[in-house]
C-alpha cells in the first residue's frame, strides 16, 4: 500500500535508497505517443545529487533504464517500467546509527509501523525514492506538452529568512532555463546569491535549512479536475505532500487570504482578448470548485529544514534508552535545489492524469 498514485495514469514506485536500484511501472500512458529518452534523462539530472558543493555528494549517476513499455521511443500502451541502479550506496556508514532513532527521520515510525525496517538510509522515506517519480513525471511532462502546450515551473523562492521580493519575478515568462541559471534554482540573483551563500555557511556548521518551492502551471485548459474529494487542488496537495521533507501546500493566495476581506480577494470575471472569459486577478491559483479555470495554476509548498544534522541532538536507542548523537555521512545541508524537479514532476502526474481522465469522459460523450 502506499507506493502507487493516480488513477487513469497509475505509477508504482518501488525500491529502496541502500538497496540494489530505484524505479517505477507506470501504466496507462497512451500508446504511440514518442518519448524524449534524453529528457526524461535531463530531468533525473536535474534532481541527481552531486550537482554542486551545495548538494550531498553521493555520486549517483542515475541512468535511466527502460525496460518496458516503449519500443525504441514509441510507447506501446502497456505498463513502461523505468530503472535506475543504485551505485554509490553504502550500508555500512549507517553501522553506528542503527542502534537509535535518528530525530526527525522516519526510522522510528517505519518500526513501529512495519515491525522491521531497511537498516540504511531511510529505505522507502529516503529522498532517493524520488528518482522514480522524476522519471515517470518526465513522461507526464513531455505528454502534457505536446497535447496541450502545458509548461510547469517551479522553483526556489525562499529558504531561511530569505525570500524573493515579491512581485520581483514574471511568473508569466519564468523559464526552467532561468531557475536553472543558479545552483540554488532561484532566478533572482540577489536572493539565489544569498541563499547559496546562506547554505554554506550552515552547512559547515553542521545545520541545516528549510525553505519554499513555488510552482506555475501555464496552458491548462479549464475544465480539469473532479468535483467534491477528488478536487484538483486535494490531488496536487496529496502528491506535493507525499514528497519528502513537505510539510506544507498552499493554492493560490493561501494562507495569506485570511487577512483579505471578500471583496479584496474574489476574482472578477472579464472577457478575454480574443474570445472566452478570464480572471482579472488570480487569488483562486488556477481552480474553482477543484476545477481548472484556464488561469495559471500556482501552488507553494514549504519544505522543513533537512532533519540530518551534525550537531549534536537528543534521541533514544532502538530500546528507548536516552543518548546524545550527532549523525555523520552525505546530505542535502538543504534539500530545496534538488526537490523543485520532484514538485514538477509530482504536479506533471496528477494533470496528465486530471487530463487523461477528462479526455476519456470528453470522447464518450461525444460517442453517445
Ligand atoms: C530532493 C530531496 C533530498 C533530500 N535529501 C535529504 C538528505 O540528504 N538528508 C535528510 O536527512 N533528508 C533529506 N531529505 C528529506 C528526507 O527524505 C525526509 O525528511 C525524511 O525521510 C523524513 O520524511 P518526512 O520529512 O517526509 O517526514 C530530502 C528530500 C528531498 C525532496
Amino acid at each position: 500500500m502506499g507506493s502507487s498514485f493516480g488513477k487513469v495514469l497509475r505509477v508504482s514506485t518501488f525500491g529502496e535508497s541502500h538497496g540494489g536500484a530505484v524505479g517505477c511501472v507506470v501504466d496507462g500512458f497512451p500508446a504511440g505517443f514518442a518519448v524524449d529518452l534524453d529528457a526524461v534523462q535531463a530531468a533525473l539530472d536535474r534532481r541527481r545529487p552531486g550537482q554542486s558543493a551545495l548538494s550531498s555528494p553521493r555520486r549517483e549517476e542515475d541512468r535511466l533504464q527502460v525496460l518496458s513499455g516503449m519500443e525504441g521511443e514509441l510507447t506501446l500502451g502497456t505498463p513502461i517500467a523505468m530503472l535506475v541502479w543504485n551505485q554509490d550506496a553504502r550500508p555500512e556508514a549507517y553501522e553506528h546509527i542503527r542502534r537509535l532513532y535518528r530525530p526527525s527521520h522516519a526510522d522510528y515510525t517505519y518500526q513501529e509501523k512495519y515491525g522491521i525496517q531497511a537498516s540504511s538510509g531511510g529505505g522507502r522515506a529516503s529522498a532517493r525514492e524520488t528518482v522514480a517519480r522524476v522519471a515517470a513525471g518526465a513522461l507526464a511532462q513531455q505528454l502534457l506538452g505536446r497535447e496541450l502546450g502545458v509548461e510547469i515551473v517551479a522553483w526556489v523562492e525562499q529558504v531561511g529568512e530569505r525570500a524573493v521580493p515579491d512581485g520581483a519575478l514574471s511568473e508569466e515568462r519564468l523559464s526552467r532555463a532561468d531557475v536553472d541559471a543558479d545552483e540554488v534554482r532561484c532566478p533572482h540573483p540577489e536572493t539565489a546569491e544569498a541563499i547559496a551563500s546562506m547554505i554554506a555557511s550552515v552547512r559547515d556548521a553542521g545545520d541545516s535549512l528549510g525553505g519554499a518551492i513555488r510552482c506555475v502551471v501555464r496552458g491548462l485548459p479549464a475544465g480539469l479536475g473532479e468535483p467534491v474529494f477528488d478536487k484538483l487542488e486535494a490531488c496536487l496537495a496529496h502528491a506535493c505532500l507525499s514528497i519528502p521533507a513537505v510539510k506544507g501546500f498552499e493554492v493560490g493566495s493561501g494562507f495569506s487570504g485570511i487577512t483579505l476581506r471578500g471583496s479584496q480577494h474574489n476574482d472578477a470575471f472579464v472577457p478575454a482578448e480574443g474570445g472566452g472569459i478570464r480572471t482579472r486577478t488570480n487569488h483562486a491559483g488556477g481552480l474553482l470548485g477543484g476545477i481548472s479555470n484556464g488561469e495559471h495554476l500556482r501552488m507553494r509548498l514549504a519544505f522543513k529544514p533537512t532533519s540530518t544534522v551534525f550537531v549534536e541532538q537528543d534521541t533514544v536507542t532502538r530500546e528507548g534508552a536516552p543518548i546524545r548523537t550527532s549523525l555523520s555521512g552525505r546530505h542535502d545541508p538543504c534539500v530545496l535545489p534538488r526537490a523543485v524537479p520532484v514538485v514538477e514532476a509530482m504536479v506533471a502526474l496528477v494533470l496528465a492524469d486530471a487530463w487523461l481522465l477528462q479526455r476519456s469522459r470528453r470522447q464518450e460523450t461525444q460517442r453517445s
